[in-house]
């Protein structure tokens, strides 16, 4: 088996790291030719992944159609605003076979049409020259999402992650074809509640490391990951997603990982700005990685408006990274809102 994974990124390295243990051949395709160059020459991704080896079947290139060739699955690992744009290159090339499936693995909406990024990849493969409904190669899309941080997966400590794809197809054997002994796969046909709470459990992350930057405990951290989980079910259900998912993997497993974990940069973004050494601008520009949760929370606000929701947390949490709302006003105002019931 052959994978084509459009990222070059912490994800993409590690994510086909994993899948080189398995698969014949992993091409990563990159923009940035210093990343491309460094895997290629020296087996490592320095800047993602400090020394850690990739194995000698996976490389990487700056040619979309040289990792398309002879691809089996294209994965695309990328932040989730390139999503559309990488998703077109892709289905525009003439590398591209008929009914390849696309795997997205990247987590949060597309911010100006607010589409889930399944939503998006199929809209853009939909318009493949090459798989179309026509000669029976239309490309089916599915997200691998879950809690799975690129530093633990490269390093193959446990894992599991959900694997949720468009109806009708037989996802079992990328069920089957994706996991290792280190990666355990479950499926999921609930696409929707899946990427919701990928999506939204970032800007719970946020919040919870802007209360640990000001200097709060562990009550406030549990407190914002369970009103946090009641926000991310809010959307999720409006957006047609089932409840359960919230409590799976995609969901509460992923806000318990993203909130406590070092290795989280939503956490640790969150963590910076409460600390209020620098302005929230300037440290998302100063960071090479991409932070999700701070674009979700905008996606968050819209979808609130839209559907009518309340989303405290996300709103303050909004007003601080785009407001000037001091951290620790927002949490005062948090704890300020009128009494209410836990179950609404
Ligand atoms: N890092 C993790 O542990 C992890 C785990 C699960 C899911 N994810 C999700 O995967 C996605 C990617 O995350 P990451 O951590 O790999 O990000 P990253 O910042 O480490 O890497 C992003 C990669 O995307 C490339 N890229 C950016 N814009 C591009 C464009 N327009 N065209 C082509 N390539 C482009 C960059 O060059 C880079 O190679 C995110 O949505 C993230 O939430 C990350």
């Amino acid at each position: 088996m052959n994978a084509a994974i459009l990222g070059t990124g912490s994800w993409a390295s590690a994510f086909g790291r994993h899948l080189a243990h398995k698969w014949d051949r992993v091409v990563l395709w990159g923009i940035v030719s210093e990343q491309v160059d460094v895997i290629n020459t020296t087996g490592t991704n320095p800047d993602y992944l400090g020394d850690l080896l990739l194995p000698p079947n996976l490389r990487a290139t700056l040619e979309i159609d040289e990792a398309l060739t002879g691809a089996d699955a294209v994965f695309v690992v990328v932040p989730s605003q390139a999503v559309r744009e990488v998703s077109r290159k892709a289905a525009q090339s003439v590398a591209l076979s008929a009914g390849v499936p696309f795997i997205c693995l990247a987590k949060g909406l597309e911010l100006g049409t607010l589409a889930r990024l399944s939503e998006v990849v199929a809209q853009e493969v939909a318009g493949s020259t090459v798989g179309n409904a026509a000669d029976g190669g239309e490309h089916p899309v599915a997200v691998l999402l879950g809690p799975s941080h690129a530093e633990e997966v490269a390093q193959e400590m446990p894992t599991a992650v959900v694997l949720a794809g468009q109806p009708g197809y037989d996802w079992k054997v990328w069920q089957e074809a994706v996991a290792g002994p280190f990666f355990r796969v479950y499926t999921n046909d609930d696409l929707i509640g899946v990427e919701i709470s990928s999506a939204f459990k970032n800007v719970i992350a946020v919040a919870v490391g802007i209360a640990d930057g000001i200097g709060t405990g562990d009550n406030t951290r549990g407190t914002l990951m369970t009103r946090g989980l009641a926000e991310l079910s809010r959307i999720g259900t409006a957006l047609g997603g089932r409840p359960e998912t919230f409590f799976g993997l995609a969901g509460v497993g992923d806000m318990i990982t993203t909130c406590i974990s070092r290795h989280s940069r939503n956490r640790n973004f969150g963590e910076a700005v409460g600390r209020g050494e620098h302005d929230p601008q300037e440290i998302l520009d100063g960071s090479i990685q991409v932070v999700e949760g701070a674009v979700m929370t905008q996606a968050g606000l819209k979808l609130g408006e839209k559907y009518g929701l309340e989303l405290p947390i996300t709103k303050q949490v909004h007003d601080v990274l785009y407001s000037g709302k001091p951290p620790r006003q927002a949490l005062r105002e948090l704890m300020a809102r009128e009494p209410r019931a836990e179950h609404d």
